[in-house]
């Protein structure tokens, strides 16, 4: 069993594919020129699927797979079906920006995938385009819809507030929920990756939201049994939910039961510290094994972060 020094036991991997995104989120990108990593330095699916096999023996029970967007991984889908096929997994999910779901949806579907994450920050077709670099707010819009059709359960939607940017819409895009089955789920901006545009007063904290959300209805707490950090609530007659993710101003290190994997597979303890354990040398040539690897990430993964910045941008790292 994966618990670590002060108690936290860990069953959730966040595995990134790709560091490889068709989108330019002010957020995500820094400043600085980052350069994609060479193709022979990214894992293979058997790669993926060997380091998966022994996370579950060791007690992971749930799976994200991120990015960069995954969805540019070339035959994603045979990931997901070679996962689905791993019985001790109780939760297979996938954050995206959406822009493939059109294309390929039914094929994630077709291959077991049960629920997405679809990122979405703006309701402005001209901010979207300002905010991604890309001018796709239509066909992210409708790749809400194109989720649920295809019976995704739940959809979904990440929201990064950012002050002077958007937090004039949380309450347009928390009103997604009356309409639609989804979650809508606000977070706080982090400073992530060097150069980044953060800063702290561009942060809207998760109690500035919640009065925003309550100047429009009271919100219901849900219950949430999935052990993430959202706080999870719901208007009355809503058809969907609103989360509240807070890191900033209430962070959940406490109960933090993750570890990540970056596209060139180096197992990550704490999204706030590049401090990360290579596990190619393992894969490759013997170095080692898999156990021990997670054992040692266990081992240095932080009691809680101070908020500074990480070198790497969250599309290096695994949004
Ligand atoms: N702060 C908060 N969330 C972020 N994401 C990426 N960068 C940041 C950041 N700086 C999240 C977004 C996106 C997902 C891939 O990662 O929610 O949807
Ligand atoms: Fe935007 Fe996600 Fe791509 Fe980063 S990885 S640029 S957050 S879509």
């Amino acid at each position: 069993m994966l618990i670590d020094r002060f108690g936290r036991k860990i069953e959730y991997l966040r595995i990134s594919v790709t560091d490889r995104c068709n989108f330019k989120c002010i957020y995500c990108f820094t400043r600085q020129n980052w350069k994609w990593l060479p193709h022979k330095e990214i894992l293979t699916f058997e790669e993926l699927e060997t380091i998966v096999k022994t996370a579950v023996k060791l007690g992971i029970k749930r799976i994200r797979l991120t990015g960069g967007e995954p969805l540019l991984r070339k035959n994603i889908d045979i990931l997901i079906k070679k996962l689905t096929q791993i019985p001790e997994i109780i939760d297979l999910s996938l954050t995206t920006n959406g822009f493939f779901l059109e294309e390929l949806g039914e094929r994630l579907k077709d291959a077991g995938l049960k629920r997405v994450n679809i990122s979405l920050d703006t309701l402005n077709k001209d901010k979207f385009k300002k905010l991604t670099g890309v001018s796709a707010f239509e066909k992210v819009l409708k790749s809400i819809d194109i989720a649920l059709d295809l019976g995704f359960n739940p959809v979904k939607i990440n929201t990064v507030v950012i002050r002077g940017f958007n937090e004039d819409e949380i309450l347009e895009l928390a009103k997604l929920t009356l309409e639609k089955p989804i979650e809508v789920r606000f977070i706080e901006f982090m400073p992530i990756g060097e150069n980044s545009l953060w800063n702290e007063e561009c942060v809207v904290t998760v109690r500035e939201i919640k009065k925003i959300l309550e100047s429009f209805s009271k919100l219901i707490p849900e219950f949430s049994c999935s052990g993430g950090p959202a706080k999870v609530f719901r208007w009355k007659n809503a058809k969907g939910k609103i989360g509240l993710i807070s890191p900033i101003s209430e962070p959940f290190c406490y109960k933090c039961n993750r570890l990540r994997i970056t596209a060139d597979g180096r197992l990550r303890p704490c999204l706030f510290s590049d401090y990360e354990i290579n596990l190619k040398p393992i894969l490759r040539e013997g170095k080692g094994t898999l156990e021990e690897a997670f054992f040692w990430a266990l081992k240095i993964k932080p009691i809680k972060h101070n908020i500074n910045f990480t070198l790497k941008p969250m599309r290096a790292i695994g949004g």
